[in-house]
C-alpha cells in the first residue's frame, strides 16, 4: 500500500525532506472543523464551490492580508496557474538563484526558459538585473527555500521600484511568512507594493498540512476574475471546495492561530537543536523563520552520508544546472524531533572535512 509520498529509509535520518513533523500535524482539530464546517454549511460544503473560493476563506485571507484572493490546491499549483495565465511557451522568466527547486519544473513544464536574477549573499540584487523582458520574476524573499534568509527591506523597496520602472511582474512565494521564530516577519513585497506589478502566492501546506492541497493567490481584483475564468474553474468550480470551507472553519474559530503558536514552539526548538549541534563544526546561521538550514558543507558528502546514516538535500539543486552551489547543502529540521536532529548534525559532522579544508 502507497499512501504519502515520503519514503522512510531505514537506518536513515533524512534532513531531506521539507515535510512537516507528523506529531504536529493537526489530526483532531481538523476533525473537529471538518465536522463544524458540515454542520454551518450543510450541503453546500460538499457540492462545486465558488469559482474564486468560499468566501468565508477569502473573506479571512483578506482581513489578514488585504487585497483579493483566489483559493488554490497548494502554491505549487498557483504557480502552475499562474504561469498558464501570464506566459507562452518560450518566454523566458527570471528566478532567485539559489531558489525552491521544485518551482523549476513546474516553470519548465510550461516551456519556459529560466534564467537566474543576479543574486548574492543577501539574495536578487535589482540593481544588476537587466532590463531584457521577463514573463515575470519568481523567489522566495522570507525565509526563504533553501536558504531560511529574507531579503533586506532596502532590497524590497529597489526591487519594487524596479519592477514598477520596467513593468516587470513579481511572483512572490510566501509559502513561510507564517512560521516566524523571532520577532515578525518582514512586510511581504505584495504588500509593501499596494498589489501593484506583485501578485502573492500563500500555502496552509507547511502550517496546518500538506495533504489539504490548499493555498491561495492574493493579486488584484481583475487577476483574480481573469483566474475564475479559466476553463478549469469554470470546469470544475472552487477549487478543493470542501476542504476550502473547512479551512474557513479552522481559520475563523481561532484554531489556526492556536496551532500556530504550538507550531512555531516546536520548530523554534527543533532548529535550535540542529544548529546547536552543527555550531562547533561549522558556520551556521540560526534562520528567523521557515525550516531551513544553508550549510556551507560540500553537496558531494551524499552518498557517504547515506551510508552513515544521515541524509540532505546537495545545494547544487538550487541553482539552474552548473551554476553553483555545490559548497552547500540544504538542511531541513522539519521532520524530526529534536533528539534525532542532534544525531542527525552528529553523523553529518563525523563525516565534513576540517574547517580548513573548507
Ligand atoms: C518555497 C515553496 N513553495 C512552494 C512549496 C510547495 O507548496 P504546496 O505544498 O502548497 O504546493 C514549497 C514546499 O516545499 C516551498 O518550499
Amino acid at each position: 500500500m502507497r499512501v504519502i509520498q515520503f519514503e522512510a529509509r531505514p537506518g536513515i535520518l533524512d534532513l531531506g525532506w521539507g515535510h512537516p513533523r507528523p506529531e504536529l500535524l493537526p489530526t483532531a482539530e481538523w476533525s473537529v472543523a471538518q465536522a463544524e464546517a458540515l454542520r454551518v454549511f450543510g450541503w453546500q460544503a460538499l457540492t462545486y464551490g465558488y469559482a474564486a473560493g468560499p468566501s468565508p476563506l477569502t473573506e479571512w485571507l483578506a482581513a489578514r492580508h488585504g487585497g483579493s484572493h483566489f483559493v488554490t490546491a497548494g502554491a505549487s499549483h498557483a504557480l502552475a496557474l499562474l504561469t498558464s495565465l501570464l506566459t507562452k511557451p518560450g518566454d523566458t522568466v527570471l528566478v532567485d538563484a539559489p531558489t525552491y527547486h521544485l518551482a523549476f519544473p513546474i516553470l519548465t513544464d510550461a516551456g519556459l526558459v529560466l534564467e537566474s536574477a543576479p543574486a548574492d549573499e543577501d539574495g536578487i540584487d535589482p540593481s544588476r538585473i537587466s532590463s531584457k523582458k521577463a514573463a515575470f520574476l519568481y523567489l522566495v524573499p522570507t525565509f526563504a527555500n533553501p536558504t531560511g534568509r529574507s531579503l533586506p527591506l532596502e532590497r524590497r523597496q529597489a526591487l519594487i521600484e524596479f519592477a514598477d520602472r520596467e513593468g516587470l511582474i513579481i511572483i512572490e512565494d510566501d509559502t513561510y511568512r507564517d512560521l516566524v521564530y523571532e520577532g515578525t516577519a518582514p512586510p511581504s513585497l505584495w504588500e509593501m507594493a499596494g498589489g501593484h506589478n506583485v501578485i502573492r502566492i500563500g500555502s496552509f501546506a507547511k502550517t496546518v498540512a500538506p495533504g489539504l492541497r490548499l493555498g491561495w493567490i492574493s493579486a488584484t481584483p481583475s487577476l483574480v476574475e481573469r483566474l475564475t475564468r479559466l476553463g478549469y474553474v469554470h470546469s470544475g468550480g472552487g477549487v478543493n471546495h470542501t476542504t476550502a470551507v473547512t479551512m474557513a472553519e479552522f481559520a475563523t474559530s481561532g484554531a489556526y492561530d492556536t496551532h500556530l503558536t504550538r507550531l512555531r514552539d516546536a520548530y523554534r526548538t527543533q532548529r535550535d537543536a540542529l544548529v546547536s549541534a552543527l555550531r562547533p563544526h561549522v558556520e551556521v546561521e540560526s534562520p528567523a523563520g521557515g525550516w531551513f538550514l544553508w550549510v556551507p558543507l560540500p553537496g558531494d558528502l551524499l552518498p557517504a552520508a547515506e551510508r552513515h546514516g544521515v541524509s540532505f538535500v546537495p545545494g547544487d539543486r538550487f541553482y539552474l544546472p552548473g551554476e553553483g552551489g555545490h559548497d552547500r547543502i540544504r538542511l531541513s529540521f522539519s521532520l524530526l524531533p529534536p533528539a534525532a536532529l542532534t544525531e542527525a548534525a552528529t553523523r553529518l559532522i563525523r563525516l565534513a572535512p576540517p574547517r580548513a579544508d573548507r
